[in-house]
């Protein structure tokens, strides 16, 4: 018998680089028993001031937010001695926007800077360009996150444009930049 054909359009997983789990970190889907330990994170100050979380997030706000995607979202968390230290999700859009997704993430203050984004962040690429075939993977970030933003370069994603005054954050309106990563696009060590 014949062994099955690669049949891969694009071959990107062959051409994306590995990205090694940093040690003693274990990447899983997220659970609702996580909602308490994904709630510390967002109340976190260094992780509200590279997201769009608001200050006093409850572990209700977390449940309504979290569990609203049904087969269009990938949630995943970074967990360490059993401590939640990485978020992130992939949201994928309907209709004639179903070959598009949208990235969010955020690590725990006292753990960034230790290859976490950069695991939790291959693995959600992983599933857009081999899972679910997305075209295009976009985000937004605050123009003066500049860890998160070579982070996203690193990854394929590029630039496209300037969010003037985007957001508020701490009584100052920040710019933001938008990015995206077409699939099959160079990802960089
Ligand atoms: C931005 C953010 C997601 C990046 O995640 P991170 O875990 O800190 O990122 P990493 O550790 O994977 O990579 C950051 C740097 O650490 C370096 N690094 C340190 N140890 C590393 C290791 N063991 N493996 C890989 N990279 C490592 C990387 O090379 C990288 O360097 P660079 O910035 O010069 O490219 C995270 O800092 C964060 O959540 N910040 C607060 C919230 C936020 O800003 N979210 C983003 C919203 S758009």
């Amino acid at each position: 018998m014949t062994e099955p054909q690669n049949s891969d359009i694009s071959n990107s997983a062959a051409r994306r680089p590995k990205y090694d789990v940093p040690s003693g970190v274990i990447i899983r889907a997220v659970e609702p028993e996580d909602a308490t330990g994904v709630t510390a994170l967002a109340n976190l100050p260094g992780y509200r001031w590279g997201t769009m979380r608001l200050p006093y997030q409850s572990v209700s706000a977390t449940r309504e937010k979290m569990w609203t995607g049904g087969t269009g979202l990938v949630g995943l968390v970074a967990v360490q001695e059993d401590k939640i230290v990485g978020m992130a999700t992939l949201r994928r859009f309907e209709g004639r926007r179903s070959h598009v997704g949208t990235i969010g993430m955020g690590i725990h203050d006292a753990y960034v800077g230790k290859g976490i984004g950069t695991a939790l962040l291959s693995a959600l690429v992983d599933v857009a360009d081999d899972w679910w075939a997305l075209r295009r993977v976009e985000l937004t970030v605050n123009a003066d996150n500049t860890r998160a933003i070579n982070l996203y370069k690193r990854m394929g994603f590029e630039q496209e444009g300037l969010l003037r005054d985007y957001a508020l954050r701490g009584g100052v309106f920040v710019d933001a930049i938008s990015m995206a990563r077409l699939r099959g696009s160079a990802i960089h060590t």
